[in-house]
């Protein structure tokens, strides 16, 4: 079903390291898309070695109607956005909650082919999971399993501007994936769709497709930013939930920054644990600062702090690249 080519490019070999390495184009022809996505043009995706056992699994992965889908490109907020929809599709059971960590409650479908080293089997874990499932995933709609556009569950899709969404994944990749070369490389790698589910366009743009399909609502990151509550009314509706201003206060306090990286259950620290003790070289070991919180900084803008001018420029094209011939907006 699928072409796989691997890629061996000068600007993709700088950035390989620990946790991510051995990458692949995986692609899909037009003749095999969903319908609501058939244009003419096949589609592909960069991921690494251990996804090729697991492609034509979550391709036949059993799908439910009552699954909720929370899909995003890496960093674009899928941490934030889970803890909300899993608390509002659970009666916002805070005890329950805090009691089981978001791994548990909402886990990662393709982790293990996403994450060198990290060993187990994602793709049961989440088959095992008692109804309705909660699942994570940042795989593009040509990944996804056939049943999805059958039995259409809930998506949820969000999306953050390809500025902040590369800084955020240049942190991780340092601090999670074992990276430790200069910055300058990563952006290079992000700008030449090199990266693991990479090309970002395609990713954002064939959800944008989707966006008026009952089963998918469309957020942005720099919309939960702006107004948390209105978004958080929009997913409650969505789900057919109904809650009282009181809750929905608390919930919102509950998702604040602060809150989140104080909250064991869904602040990752033990994947950064993990990932310290697996993906990091002597070097680093010795002279880490561990100063790095999964849940970082936070904000909209916040690449201007890692980003120089000739990179925001490139960005800047990059992103006009993805939007030119289309309604879709990095603004919204
Ligand atoms: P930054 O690295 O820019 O701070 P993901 O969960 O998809 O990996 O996304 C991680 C990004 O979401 C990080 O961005 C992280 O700080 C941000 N994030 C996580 N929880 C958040 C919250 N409660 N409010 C705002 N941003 C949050």
């Amino acid at each position: 079903m699928f072409e796989i080519e691997k890629i061996n490019t000068a600007v993709l070999n700088r950035v390989e390291c620990p946790g991510t390495e051995k990458h692949y184009k995986i692609t899909l022809p037009d003749g095999l898309l969903p319908d609501c996505l058939k244009d003419g043009k096949a589609r592909y995706s960069v991921m690494i070695e251990t996804f090729l056992p697991i492609a034509e699994r979550i391709k036949k992965f059993q799908v439910y109607e009552d699954d909720v889908w929370v899909i995003t490109f890496p960093k674009c907020g899928t941490t934030w956005t889970q803890e909300m929809v899993w608390l509002l599709n659970n009666g916002l059971n805070f005890e329950r909650a805090k009691k089981h960590s978001l791994e548990e409650r909402f886990p990662f479908l393709e982790l293990t082919g996403a994450l060198n080293l990290i060993g187990g089997d994602s793709v049961s874990d989440v088959e095992n999971l008692s109804r309705p499932r909660h699942i994570k995933s940042h795989l593009p709609p040509m990944l996804l399993p056939d049943q999805v556009w059958t039995v259409k569950p809930n998506i949820i899709y969000v999306s953050r501007n390809p500025k902040d969404a590369a800084t955020s994944f240049y942190h991780h990749y340092r601090n999670i994936v074992g990276y430790d070369g200069p910055k300058e490389h990563f952006f290079d790698a992000f700008l030449s769709d090199n990266l693991i589910y990479a090309p970002f366009g395609n990713h954002v743009l064939d959800y944008w497709k989707l966006r008026d399909e009952l089963n998918v609502l469309f957020l942005t990151y720099e919309r939960m930013k702006r107004n948390l509550r209105a978004v958080i009314d929009e997913v409650s509706l969505f789900l057919g939930k109904s809650y009282s201003k009181q809750d929905v206060d608390a919930l919102e306090e509950h998702l604040s920054v602060e809150s989140m990286r104080a909250n064991k259950s869904c602040n990752m620290d033990a994947l950064v644990e993990w990932a310290r003790k697996t993906n990091y070289s002597e070097d680093r070991k010795r002279n880490d600062a561990k100063e790095f919180r999964f849940i970082r900084n936070g904000n909209v803008g916040s690449y201007r702090e890692d980003m120089n001018e000739k990179y925001v420029e490139q960005f800047n094209d990059y992103e006009k690249k993805i939007t030119a011939d289309n309604d879709f907006s990095f603004n919204m």
